[in-house]
């Protein structure tokens, strides 16, 4: 026997260890405290009677062996061991997950990519096919779903034995073998035998890789589209992507040509061998994942799965966010722990007994899967055995007789081992010792008056440290969930499944009492699986085909958002089309207006100046000083109400003067006439830098009487109303234009401005020879596009989705401004809530359920796009913000609503994109140049809030203006300060002249 380093007890462990699990005290701990001359089971012990079970009073000692003693000895596990299991196992996790190329002997954290757990309202009918589940055996099911509503249905099932000779041979035979039993169930049972689908529980380590494969539709084998990781998890459940890479047999099977290849297509072609069934293989999960989703609804979401059968594993409902190999940060998706495989040889070596080696030795995988080999049901019976075999052989057991049975290799189950141990406190010893002796003379033995007792010891020992360490492995899981989770306090749900816990019901009350013990701040209850997760695979399948019906509806709907190069570059040249013709005067949904700013800024600009802001999302009054040291702006923003933005001209413009008069009480300017530049973010037809004729309003602006009318005229007469003041207006610029030359000042290659706010326009330098409107040939001049209007004409009709004719009809201008109704900020929240209107009455969202919430106008802003696309926030803080919203939504939906809402505004950038690169070839076209660089000045709240809004509209000028080296620059002062500079330029031109 090679020499085992083992821990001491301490006596509160020995006090902890003895009060343990209900039921069966672990008696070879009370063998410390009652020392090796004899073995007595105490009346009344602890475990017995909290299980309630009376407990027989035997009295009688057992004369024990010091050979016994040290053999159940070797089977103790202390706390302190429990725990160091539980850390280590922790750690081999956490590694695992981080990418970490983890050795053989760790666990695998295998990502099931299954994201979510079942509504409870998925219905139809499913074929299951069980394989490495129950030993040697394959089990098929006819499972029926019926919803929450429905009443549950027992499924048809069949077991069929796998002969040995198949879990051996070569890898073909066993799924011909397979298909085979799955043809022969489906001619037994009264079914419509129609568009099978069908769900492989397929217990063995796998590689679900493949991930860049997405079935969008349908059956068989047709339409799969080639998408990104990050797609296949937004389907939440990938399993409608199965493909599933075996990284290794365990548990008695080693076929060949199987081990690195996908076994939902060596099913598929052994099905298309078979050929008497059209099949589709719709899902393939673990065994653990079919018990964790087939927890019974009613008991809350269960999140973990635990399997002890012939083999043992766990699964849980993971952050994905912490799946490295994912690359995934949204979501949750299911883990299969796969902890066989563990084996720290610094934790696990002290535990390891003699047995535990000889069995390995003998295995068919030595080496490999030690957790395994202490824990799995195929293993239990095999260390009994040689336990006994060891001891009989010392002379202790069976007068020092073997048999030929109990030498040879399987000859103890786990079912004798659960019937053996399950007598040790019965309400009647005396069946249960004859039991005992049944069995073990089956085997050849001649059982002497001591023997059944000790052999129930044994069974004892091999099945309560089995528990014991599968406890402190849900341990490290229930902590690893805690802590990921961020969670205080942990309530869970955790199914259970396998023969262990069916046939050996103190399994689990062990595991129950050890992890309250390694793991208390985990509220744990313990749900047993149902139709030994054959049910929960049915969910599986049922989730993926509705995901995948889903997400093919969602696809359909997003698919006019998704705009290709070809479409892009078609808008770029209508744009340049249009911009020429407005340009020279002809029709054109641009309006292309002369601003009469003919130079920016040259720095030499100086003096004290009052600017508006008028237009965006807020109304602003500047102070704004240019000193050699630079520009200073002190301003204050007013409200600007909806009555008074859509009442009367006069009422809106006494509104402003109002609020100047405010400002400059403030300041302490009143009396002081300082030149005022007028932001007025609104289209205008301009006769000089003083005079802007309201074409017609835009975004939440109708005023009366103010279109056609020079808007300075407006603001003098309200001045003049307001005798008090006194104002000078000496230009008025739009918002574009002030962003222009705000950024010019810092940056003398600006020569375009962007606004992506609440509306979107574009301004740029033009040589003035191009400009039909204003006389002269030489020089420049800003122009005002007004690219909002843009597509007014239809010419963007084929891109225009019946979401943004449903935003045009309900806004306050129907038919305007079409290129700004996909592009801003006030109107994209629109968009994404009729595509969630409409996604909601196909039932792919909201199970289908309308909210009263989500047919309010408005009531989706902007903002949240931005929000729920920031790449910082958890699916969780997604959901919150649509809750908040009063839209109860799951996972799915959130997921949903968020590749809506990158949809919607994707569009937005790329359109945007193309925009600007019109421009800034037109640029570069007028200069003759072979590359032009320049910069762009921009501001609005949705360019610089939304988080990938910037670098979409940059990726995209890059792809249609490759000769255009484009900056983009943010304006942060705003645009006010820009129109005190064109104000200041005028002044100083003003001056020069007067000289
Ligand atoms: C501001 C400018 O910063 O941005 C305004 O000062 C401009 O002139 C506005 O209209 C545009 O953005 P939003 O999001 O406020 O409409
Ligand atoms: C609207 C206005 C335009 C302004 C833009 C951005 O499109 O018509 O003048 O520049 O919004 O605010």
């Amino acid at each position: 026997m090679p020499n085992i380093a083992r821990e001491e007890l301490k006596p509160e462990e020995s006090e902890q260890l003895l009060l343990l699990p209900g039921g069966h005290p672990p008696l070879w701990n009370h063998m410390d405290s009652i020392g090796p001359v004899g073995l007595r089971q105490r009346e009344g012990a602890p475990g017995c009677s909290q299980e309630g079970l009376p407990c027989p009073s035997d009295s009688s000692e057992l004369p024990v062996s010091p050979q016994v003693l040290a053999c159940l000895q070797q089977f103790k596990v202390t706390e302190t061991q429990l725990r160091q299991i539980q850390a280590s196992l922790l750690c081999s996790m956490e590694h695992a997950l981080g990418g970490q190329a983890s050795p053989a002997s760790s666990v695998r954290m295998l990502p099931t990519y299954v994201g979510s757990t079942p509504h409870g309202t998925e219905q139809g009918d499913f074929v299951v096919l069980e394989l490495g589940a129950t030993g040697a055996s394959l089990r098929v099911l006819w499972v029926t779903l019926v919803g929450n509503e429905g009443h549950r249905m027992e499924p048809w099932s069949q077991e069929f034995v796998i002969p040995p000779e198949v879990m051996l041979g070569p890898g073909q035979q066993l799924f011909d073998f397979a298909a085979h039993c799955l043809s022969e169930f489906l001619d037994a049972i009264p079914m419509d035998k129609k568009g099978l689908q069908l769900g492989f529980s397929f217990s063995f380590p796998c590689h679900q890789t493949g991930l860049d494969r997405v079935r969008q539709s349908g059956h068989g084998d047709s339409g799969w589209k080639v998408c990104s990781p990050m797609k296949a998890i937004g389907g939440l459940i990938q399993v409608f992507c199965p493909q599933s890479t075996l990284i290794s047999w365990t548990k008695g099977f080693r076929c060949s040509g199987v081990e690195g290849h996908d076994v939902v297509q060596l099913l598929r072609d052994a099905i298309k061998r078979q050929g008497a069934y059209s099949i589709d293989v719709v899902a393939v999960v673990n065994d653990t994942v079919g018990t964790m989703m087939g927890c019974e609804p009613g008991f809350g979401p269960c999140e973990v799965g635990l399997v002890v059968d012939t083999g043992t594993n766990a699964c849980y409902m993971e952050e994905a966010r912490h799946v490295a190999v994912l690359d995934e940060d949204r979501g949750r998706v299911c883990v299969s722990v796969e902890w066989g495989s563990f084996s720290d040889d610094g934790v696990l070596g002290p535990v390891l007994t003699t047995f535990d080696h000889a069995l390995d030795q003998e295995s068919l995988n030595p080496g490999a899967q030690r957790f395994e080999k202490m824990i799995g049901g195929l293993y239990l019976g095999e260390l009994v055995r040689l336990v006994l075999a060891h001891l009989a052989q010392q002379g202790v057991l069976f007068d020092g007789c073997t048999s030929s049975a109990l030498l040879t290799q399987g000859s103890i189950l786990l079912e004798h081992v659960a019937e053996m141990e399950d007598t040790l406190c019965p309400s009647s010893p005396l069946a249960g010792a004859a039991r005992v002796h049944a069995i073990l003379q089956d085997l050849g033995l001649s059982v002497g008056a001591s023997d059944a007792k000790l052999v129930q010891y044994v069974c004892a020992a091999v099945l309560t440290r089995a528990a014991r360490l599968c406890a402190a492995a849900l341990a490290a899981v229930l902590s690893r969930l805690r802590h990921s989770r961020e969670l205080q306090m942990l309530q869970i749900a955790v199914a259970t499944g396998g023969r262990v816990f069916e046939r050996h019901p103190s399994f689990l009350s062990i595991l129950q009492e050890t992890v309250m013990l390694l793991a208390p701040e985990c509220d744990v209850s313990f749900i047993p699986s149902v139709d030994g997760g054959g049910r929960g695979v049915a969910m599986v399948t049922a989730v993926a085909a509705r995901l995948a019906a889903h997400r093919h509806l969602l696809e359909e709907t997003l698919a006019p958002f998704r705009l290709n190069h070809e479409q892009l570059a078609v808008v770029q040249a209508q744009m340049r089309e249009a911009m020429v013709k407005g340009l020279r005067g002809e029709a054109s949904s641009l309006r292309m207006l002369p601003t009469y700013v003919r130079a920016t800024p040259d720095g030499t600009e100086r003096g004290d100046f009052l600017a508006l802001d008028l237009g965006g999302t807020n109304f602003r009054v500047l102070l704004v000083r240019v000193t050699e040291g630079g520009v200073k702006i002190t301003s204050q923003v007013y409200s600007i109400p909806e009555y008074v933005a859509q009442g009367s001209g006069q009422q809106l413009f006494d509104h402003i003067v109002d609020c100047i008069v405010d400002f400059q009480q403030k300041q302490g300017l009143s009396g002081q006439s300082l030149p005022l530049g007028f932001t007025f973010s609104f289209p205008c037809r301009q006769l000089g830098l003083d005079q802007g004729i309201l074409l017609n309003w835009t975004k939440g602006f109708n005023a009366s009487d103010c279109e056609g009318q020079d808007v300075v005229c407006l603001l003098r007469e309200a001045i003049g109303r307001r005798q008090a003041v006194e104002l000078n207006v000496v230009a008025i610029v739009n918002d574009t234009v002030g962003t222009m030359m705000s950024c010019g000042y810092e940056d003398s290659r600006c020569e375009v401005g962007l606004i992506v706010g609440t509306g979107t326009n574009a301004c740029y330098m033009e040589e003035l020879q191009n400009v039909a409107a204003v006389a002269g040939d030489s020089g420049h001049m800003c122009i005002n596009m007004e690219w909002g209007a843009f597509g007014d004409d239809g010419s963007l009709d084929l891109l225009r989705t019946c979401f943004d004719a449903n935003v045009d009809q309900a806004s306050i201008n129907p038919g305007k401004q079409s290129f700004e109704k996909m592009i801003s900020g006030m109107y994209l929240g629109e968009i994404v809530r009729h595509i969630l209107l409409h996604l909601t009455s196909l039932g792919v969202l909201f199970r289908g359920q309308q909210t009263q919430r989500l047919q309010t106008r408005d009531i989706f802003k902007t903002k949240f796009l931005s929000e729920i696309e920031s790449d910082s926030l958890a699916l969780r803080q997604v959901r919150a913000i649509l809750e908040d919203l009063g839209l109860p939504l799951t996972s799915d939906d959130a997921l949903m609503v968020l590749e809506v809402c990158q949809a919607v505004s994707q569009r937005a950038a790329q359109l945007c994109g193309a925009g600007v690169a019109a421009v800034v070839e037109k640029i570069r076209e007028n200069r003759g140049l072979e590359e032009l660089t320049v910069t762009v000045g921009v501001d609005g709240t949705l360019y610089k809030l939304h988080p990938h809004f910037s670098s979409l509209v940059a990726a995209t000028v890059r792809k249609l203006a490759p000769r255009c080296v484009v900056t983009f620059l943010q304006s942060e002062d705003g645009s006010g300060k820009g129109a005190a500079l064109v104000t200041a330029v005028a002044c100083r031109l003003a001056q020069t002249a007067c000289v």
